[in-house]
């Protein structure tokens, strides 16, 4: 890409808009892409060219990036009859409550209500406070620790970047929060040796993964959503933790926008 012309879109972008994620330096000398359409899974630059979208944004398109007529018509109704209402103090209205009842129904049996959010960041950060919550309304303030994955992702927040593993986005805020760790990350794919079979690998971070006396033990080196959900009841099970799953089934089912508090 080339340095933005002047006063064009580009330049203007460079000018007005603090971009997250981003190397302002490169963004200034290169410019943005700027997206101006959607069609299903492919986008449209302002330049015309399209791209296959593989990514779905930010993992979150799934619909594409242009409604269906019947989802443009549902927000449009919606819009006019009630454009915008909280939650807090005792409020609702009927389609969060529609929502939370449908998300309930297809969510693990072990939940039994939801709690809504506007990102997954906010929605791991509300995670990790209910589980805060839990513990200080036992008696245990000093339960703070929660354990991520290094190169985890778990969001922009101050505490769904800490829980992350990923040091460049630490790196000038002073991040993680202290009470944050980080354990290896079992991606065969990724971290074998040579020669090691997938069970070798799996068995050698059995053993690095006796995190938390044995927490979450014998689930490591499986990779599917699945394992990780079985870990995650196993160590609620065994310690008889808050069953708050919400950073565990989501971001491992890339559902991060949905909280699950079970009773
Ligand atoms: C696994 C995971 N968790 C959390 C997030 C944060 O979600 P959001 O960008 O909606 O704040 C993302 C976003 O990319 C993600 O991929």
């Amino acid at each position: 890409m080339n340095a933005p012309l002047p006063n064009s879109p580009a330049a203007r972008d460079v000018a007005y808009h603090v971009h997250p994620q981003t190397n302002l330096r490169k963004l200034r000398d290169e410019g943005p892409l700027i997206v101006t359409r959607g069609e299903g899974c492919r986008i449209f630059d302002e330049t015309g060219k399209d791209y296959i979208e593989a990514a779905a944004g930010l993992w979150c398109a799934s619909l594409g990036f242009t409604a269906s007529e019947r989802l443009a018509r549902a927000a449009y109704d919606q819009m006019k009859q009630l454009g915008y209402y909280h939650t807090f103090r005792q409020a609702s209205h009927p389609l969060v409550i529609d929502l939370a009842e449908k998300l309930l129904s297809i969510a693990p049996k072990t939940m039994s209500k939801a709690i809504f959010q506007c990102s997954g960041s906010e929605a791991n950060d509300t995670a990790i406070k209910l589980i805060w919550y839990y513990h200080h309304a036992k008696g245990n303030p000093a339960k703070m620790k929660i354990i991520g994955r290094k190169g985890g992702y778990h969001g922009n927040t101050i505490a769904a970047v800490s829980v992350s593993g990923r040091p460049d986005m630490h790196a000038g805020f002073g991040l993680p929060l202290p009470m944050m760790r980080h354990t290896e990350f079992p991606h065969y794919y990724r971290l074998h040796e040579d020669g090691e079979s997938e069970e070798q690998f799996a068995i050698a971070y059995r053993r690095e993964a006796n995190i938390d006396s044995g927490a979450v033990r014998g689930q490591k080196g499986k990779l599917s959503g699945d394992a990780v959900f079985q870990a995650c009841q196993l160590a609620i099970e065994t310690y008889n933790r808050p069953r708050v799953l919400s950073g565990c089934i989501g971001d491992a089912q890339g559902l991060s926008r949905f909280s699950g508090v079970a009773a």
